[in-house]
């Protein structure tokens, strides 16, 4: 027991026989103060008793690959031995702060306990301590370090590749061993904000940037990894079985880093090789004999620029709508259509974008849209691609996304290529240069979400 007092006074040496209770401020009674300390609370422990802190689309808590499984396995071993230290500490830090507060007037006068700075015992302990927390943390760590780093061995011979580029504020993925055939000869498939692989294959994801320091991360199957400027970084991951993850820029990188989203689409085998065939091919028309729908009328209600992204069904089986998704209509308004394609070139969206097939040249630097109407989001991930959704983006892509470069003018070298915006080049003020309305934005959602 003498021991035990001399180690307490030693690792707290002067403050425990001094502690005095603060002065009384003047606070709400004792009543109140109980049932607001009660909901505080309430409102932090539901979600942990709902268990609802664990799980969501971009919950590193539920992994579906091996990748993001070996980050986890560092995490809760790291959680494991600072939650140990924690409460080893702040046993101690209690104990002794009850054990010797000042109970009188003359506790608190009383010369100091003895005091044992530099107790070889107790220094040499917890020296040994700490280097033994760090040896347990550090051994899955290097583990897990060598084992994300790249493909392994076993599977690089079965390996997919993946080139993805960060943009502001959009992802463009690349795959270099899908060939397709443009005009100028052969090139590789190229899509946006989507990135479809194959089930249980490795995946080797080569990480540019355009611009800034962008960060490629799929929370429930790998990340993260910087894109750098002038750096060729990569990571790899691994889907366990077919699903639809959400994947976000984890690095800031101006006005709209927050709504930088992705998705990352795992098929099995064979879906996988219908929908690269499918993207492979140049951008559709209705044909001749399509039955003609009116274009559904929808409700172009103003919603704010948080409003939600996403409609309950989609939240429900996102993987199930990807799929409808890849579906052309069975009925198609073609005029409107045949009206949306003209505009797109008169409007000049044809300076940036390229639809293969129907508006050849664009821009590398923005996204190809040849087959936008099969893909579940648009405007860098962050609303579901429906026709309202888009009306709002073709209308206001500011309001939407602020920032953006289809908006403010796409920067290319020296020079900015107008948007909706045109640039002054002596002051920088901008003035109104595309300007698309209803009627025309009705034409265009027609004519983009016909491209299946
Ligand atoms: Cu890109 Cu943050």
């Amino acid at each position: 027991m003498r021991s035990c007092k001399r180690f307490f006074h030693a690792i707290t040496p002067s403050f425990a026989p001094r502690f005095h209770a603060p002065p009384m401020l003047s606070l709400p009674s004792l009543s109140v103060r109980c049932s607001r300390a009660l909901t505080c609370l309430a409102a932090l422990a539901t979600p942990f008793l709902t268990g609802g802190w664990l799980s969501g689309p971009q919950s590193t808590f539920e992994t579906e690959g091996p990748v993001a499984r070996s980050q986890l396995e560092v995490f809760y071993v790291t959680l494991w031995v600072t939650g140990i230290i924690f409460v080893i500490v702040a046993a101690i830090l209690g104990y002794a702060t009850l054990r010797f507060r000042a109970r009188s007037a003359a506790d608190e006068h009383a010369a100091p306990p003895p005091q044992s700075h530099g107790n070889p015992l107790v220094e040499l302990g917890l020296i040994f301590a700490s280097v033994a927390a760090l040896v347990v943390i550090a051994i899955p760590t290097l583990r897990a370090i060598y084992f994300t780093y790249d493909v392994p061995e076993a599977e690089r011979a079965n390996a997919y590749t993946v080139n993805a580029t960060g943009y502001q504020w959009w992802f463009k993925f690349e795959y270099p061993t899908e060939k397709i055939t443009l005009d100028a000869g052969e090139g590789k498939l190229v899509t946006a904000n989507e990135m479809v692989i194959p089930v249980g294959r490795a995946v080797r994801v080569n990480l540019r940037t355009y611009d800034v320091i962008h960060s490629f991360w799929v929370p429930k199957l790998a990340g993260k990894v910087d894109m750098m400027p002038n750096r060729a970084n990569h990571l790899w991951l691994k889907a366990e079985k077919a699903g639809y993850y959400w994947g976000q820029c984890a690095e800031y990188c101006g006005e709209s880093h927050a709504v930088m989203r992705f998705r990352v689409i795992a098929l099995e085998e064979p879906e996988f090789q219908t929908w690269l065939s499918a993207q492979k091919k140049a951008a559709v028309a209705p044909a001749a004999d399509t039955p003609t729908a009116q274009f559904a009328s929808y409700d172009m209600t103003p919603k704010g620029r948080n409003a939600a992204g996403y409609s309950a069904s989609f939240d429900a089986n996102p993987l199930g709508q990807w799929r409808q998704q890849q579906q052309a209509d069975s009925a198609v308004d073609a005029a409107l259509i045949a009206q949306g394609r003209q505009l797109f070139a008169q409007k000049t969206c044809v300076a940036c974008h390229v639809i293969r097939g129907h508006h050849i040249g664009g821009n590398s630097a923005a996204p190809d849209l040849t087959h936008f109407g099969s893909r579940t989001t648009l405007a860098g991930g962050l609303l579901e691609n429906s026709p309202v959704n888009l009306h709002r983006w073709v209308t206001d892509p500011n309001g939407v996304k602020p920032g953006n470069k289809m908006f403010v003018g796409l920067p290319l070298g020296g020079s900015v290529m107008p948007g909706y915006m045109l640039k002054d080049p002596t002051n920088g003020h901008l003035s109104p240069n595309i300007q698309v309305s209803d009627t025309e934005a009705r034409a265009l959602v027609a004519y983009l979400s016909s491209l299946k």
